[in-house]
């Protein structure tokens, strides 16, 4: 048995997406490319290969990951690129896509042997966070004056567009490439290629996904380009979970149980977003607060139900924890590191990667 905490990769979960993912680049000529933001562990690089094109990134790092270790089509793309990683960046893409036109002229000659492309800002989004908002204002994501694009279009042949955020509604999605269309249409018709980012979520269970694939088809038809997908979260939703042991329960007013897991250092981005964890099935007649192990008071995964009282040695299950998760696991309070393994199709599972003292201590000097 594997030491609690670790994050188990159910590679059936994979599957679920991947063959949907499959489905709609077959379908619609889109190609896919897992937004390695959102999850980069690459033990599962192999499994996942043959469903998707490449990889997409928001660093050097990212991009050298993509392409070193998935292979196939590999775009960079960042914020920002500092003059001392751009050859570096360039060396491992096929494309470089910058955020702004003062990047893309920085680095004009140095990246004369690559394809280019721009980001645009459509200046609308489905985000109900703005700290998520690409859309946000004042923000720095991308370019949105069709006039200042049109004078630098002899340097790039394609563009990114992200600004969908985890919209599981198709139609909204249809009217914001609408409006895409309606707003960059002249730019969109001297382009070869175009990526509409990520956060679409289109693996989830009912989205119409003919109609996301036939609208994907008929958009690069329109305007004559390579569509791109980047999902991330859609790529490996409902694929992994973060288990645990409980090691205390309390009472204070409600039942407690203190787990070997914190969300603060191992799900960060629910607590960022003020979300709650998910236990399943959440049912019975026992209610917990499941609380984490670092000192944080607001160290809490949630309050769940259990069919019987939890007790010291219990396993309990996070559910959901593979996108925005492993990437920003943190050593907040020096607790101990969840370990990563995979469970294959037949059931089996197999132990991936430990973290120890070293790891934690060459961390910090
Ligand atoms: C440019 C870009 N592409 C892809 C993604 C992946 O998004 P998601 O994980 O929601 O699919 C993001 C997320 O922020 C992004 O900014």
């Amino acid at each position: 048995m594997l030491q609690t905490p670790y994050y188990l990769i159910d590679k059936s979960g994979l599957l679920r997406n991947l063959e949907k993912i499959a489905y709609v680049r077959e379908r619609s000529g889109a190609k896919a490319l897992l937004a390695l933001k959102c999850f980069a562990t690459w033990c599962v690089f192999d499994f996942m290969r043959d469903y998707m094109d490449g990889t997409t990134s928001s660093s050097l790092n990212e991009v050298r990951l993509g392409h070193e270790r998935f292979g196939k089509e590999t775009h960079a793309y960042s914020v920002a690129y500092a003059d001392y990683e751009i050859d570096e960046v360039i060396s491992h893409a096929d494309k470089i896509i910058f955020n702004s036109i003062s990047q893309l002229e920085r680095f004009a000659d140095k990246s004369t042997g690559i394809v280019r492309g721009l980001r645009l800002n459509p200046q609308v989004s489905s985000s109900s966070f703005d700290l998520a908002d690409p859309a946000r204002p004042f923000s720095r994501l991308g370019e949105w004056d069709v006039a200042k694009v049109e004078r630098i279009m002899d340097r790039i042949s394609g563009f990114m567009i992200h600004n969908n955020c985890e919209n599981a509604d198709f139609d909204l999605f249809d009217r914001m490439l609408g409006d895409i269309e309606a707003k960059f249409g002249s730019l969109l018709k001297q382009a070869e290629w175009v990526s509409l980012g990520g956060g679409i979520h289109f693996t989830g269970e009912d989205y119409p996904l003919d109609r996301f694939a036939d609208r994907l088809k008929a958009f690069s038809e329109t305007y004559g380009v390579q569509v791109y997908l980047e999902p991330g979260e859609a790529s490996i939703t409902k694929s992994t979970t973060l288990e645990t042991t409980v090691l205390d329960t309390l009472f204070n007013g409600k039942n407690l149980a203190i787990v070997d897991a914190s969300i603060e250092a191992h799900m960060l981005d629910l607590l960022i977003y003020r979300e709650s964890a998910k236990v399943s099935p959440n049912e019975g007649d026992h209610p917990y607060m499941i609380c984490g192990k670092s000192c944080l008071a607001g160290d809490i995964f949630g309050e769940f139900r259990f069919p019987n009282e939890l007790k010291t040695g219990d396993r309990v299950s996070i559910q959901d924890a593979a996108g925005y998760t492993m990437v920003k696991k943190n050593w907040f309070n020096g607790v101990k590191m969840p370990a990563i393994a995979m469970k294959e199709l037949d059931g089996t599972i197999v132990p991936v990667r430990e973290f120890t003292y070293q790891d934690y201590e060459q961390s910090l000097s």
